[in-house]
């Protein structure tokens, strides 16, 4: 399937990028404080997010610390040492990937590319972190060549693919696309493809059970804003419900491991922040949602 590629409508979602950079800087996740700072990332929430920051800044430090976590455990526990990140954004990944001696490949938009690459690259140096086996590319999702080039770095060595916080602003063929070419990339390879984005209705719903009906207004307008900046229809791009959403991938040759996005394994680091009279609560939403190791059928 050949989708039409614009990547000045994309680069739009970009700035988002520094959304949950700044969320993860209010976290342990190593390197997070020091790439926020680089790109002002609070600066870039406050502006996309407006008055809303204050009121998510109870549940979304939490949200993003546990989301990057869980991508980090399903890599764990497939044995995973080598990753290709696609949308990586301002993702520190990449240095702790390297830091343990794994090849790490983080593809974005060339905007986004531009900016982050050149960040990561700086840490990297400033802590002494060899940059061999650091690869940061432009890369479109959609773009099968872009893509394979990518994967080169690895030289036929065993890989994951990993992304989070993309797939909510990619529309039902853009989704379809991005499944055959993880796929296709996978096939010569014994990976598989991890994500946390696959069932992004539910986050909503769960928070607006949480929190009470009021919030469906709340959580509405929320999307529409980020739709508006980002050029996307994120209301319209999620699946009517999970079912339907394993449905999708499974047609695509996936088979599909679903795990808890946060086990409860650890103490999340931004715990406080979230209001005490929800904490307990929280947490078990948390708990609730999932992330999803995709493997092709070979
Ligand atoms: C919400 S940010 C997430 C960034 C990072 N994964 C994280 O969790 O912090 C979305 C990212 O998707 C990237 N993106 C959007 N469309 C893309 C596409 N078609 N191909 C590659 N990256 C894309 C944006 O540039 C941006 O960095």
């Amino acid at each position: 399937m050949a989708i039409e590629n614009n990547e000045n409508d994309y680069s739009k979602i970009s700035p988002t990028a520094k959304i949950t950079a700044y969320w993860k800087s209010l976290s342990d996740i190593p390197y997070s404080k020091e790439i926020a700072i680089a790109v002002k990332a609070e600066q870039t929430a406050r502006q996309m997010t407006g008055d809303r920051i204050e009121w998510s800044k109870g549940f979304s430090p939490s949200g993003f610390e546990a989301r990057y976590k869980a991508i980090n455990y399903g890599l764990r526990k497939n044995g995973i040492e080598n990753v290709m990140e696609l949308a990586s954004g301002l993702s520190p990944r990449g240095l702790e990937i390297i830091s343990k001696g794994g090849i790490y490949v983080g593809t974005d938009l060339p905007e986004m590319y531009n900016e982050s690459s050149k960040i990561i690259i700086d840490i990297a140096i400033r802590e002494g972190i060899s940059l061999n086996n650091l690869h940061l590319q432009s890369a479109n999702v959609l773009d099968i060549d872009e893509l394979e080039n990518a994967a080169k770095y690895f030289k036929g060595k065993k890989f994951a693919i990993c992304n989070e916080g993309l797939l909510m602003y990619l529309n039902k063929d853009e989704k379809s696309q991005m499944a055959e070419n993880v796929r296709k990339i996978l096939m010569n390879n014994d990976g598989c493809w991890i994500t946390t984005d696959i069932d992004f209705k539910s986050w909503g719903e769960a928070i607006i059970k949480l929190l009470g009906e009021h919030m469906n207004e709340v959580i509405k307008s929320a999307k529409e804003n980020i739709s508006n900046q980002t050029d996307t229809d994120i209301l319209k791009n999620d699946f009517a419900n999970k079912p339907e959403a394993l449905k999708f991938y499974k047609n695509f040759g996936f088979e599909i491991e679903e795990y808890p996005m946060y086990a409860g394994d650890y103490i999340l680091s931004t715990v406080h922040f979230i209001p005490d009279n929800l904490k307990e609560r929280f947490i078990s939403t948390l708990k609730s949602f999932s992330a999803f190791i995709l493997t092709p059928k070979r």
